[in-house]
């Protein structure tokens, strides 16, 4: 994965990009993560409310809507010149410390190191939207699909607020790795 990142990567503005034209890698890749998921599709015919508690929960949700675009502050810049996470919390740059190099490099170090654990975590979001939705079908009550189906709209939030955060403010989004296909979020 490293030569293939390596091999990809290019300047975009003021950002690096990695690119995938390597068909051949998006179809192994492809053929990893792309699984059949048969699933029961379960009709009910009860439109009322079966359990209160669910309903409460789709109601509330209504009310408290975000939306990634308006209600984050896209304006506040980003740079791999400042840190981005404290230096403790980043492995990266420990490992850059120990080794002698200099405080600019432990930053881009912690800047790749967000960027590169943000990626999995977007990944993950991904599988959450997938299953979210499965479970509209699966769902036996009214009550379970509503909020099934609210969960779905969520995780596109989640989707959408962190794919922005890397494209806009980080520049970068990896590619899955292998110790997180085992373990989506
Ligand atoms: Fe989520």
């Amino acid at each position: 994965m490293n030569k293939l990142m390596q091999q990809h990567r290019k300047r975009f503005g003021d950002f690096e990009v990695i690119e995938f034209v390597d068909e051949s890698e998006i179809a192994k890749l492809r053929a990893k993560t792309d699984v059949a998921t048969p699933l029961t599709l379960n009709w009910t015919w009860e439109y009322g409310s079966e359990v209160e508690e669910l309903r409460a929960l789709y109601e509330k949700g209504k009310v408290n809507q975000w939306n990634a675009e308006r209600d984050l502050d896209w304006s506040i810049p980003v740079s791999n010149d400042e840190w981005v996470l404290s230096p403790e919390a980043s492995m990266l740059a420990q490992i850059c410390r120990l080794m002698g190099k200099d405080e600019a490099t432990q930053k881009a170090a912690a800047f790749d190191e967000l960027g590169h654990t943000l990626s999995q975590l977007l990944h993950g979001e991904q599988a959450a939207l997938q299953l979210c939705g499965q479970l509209t079908n699966v769902c036996t009550k009214m009550d379970e699909k509503w909020y099934s189906a609210s969960q779905v709209a969520d995780e596109a939030r989640h989707l959408e607020a962190i794919s922005k955060f890397l494209s806009r403010k980080l520049g970068t989004i990896y590619p899955i790795s292998w110790a997180c296909r085992a373990s989506p979020v």
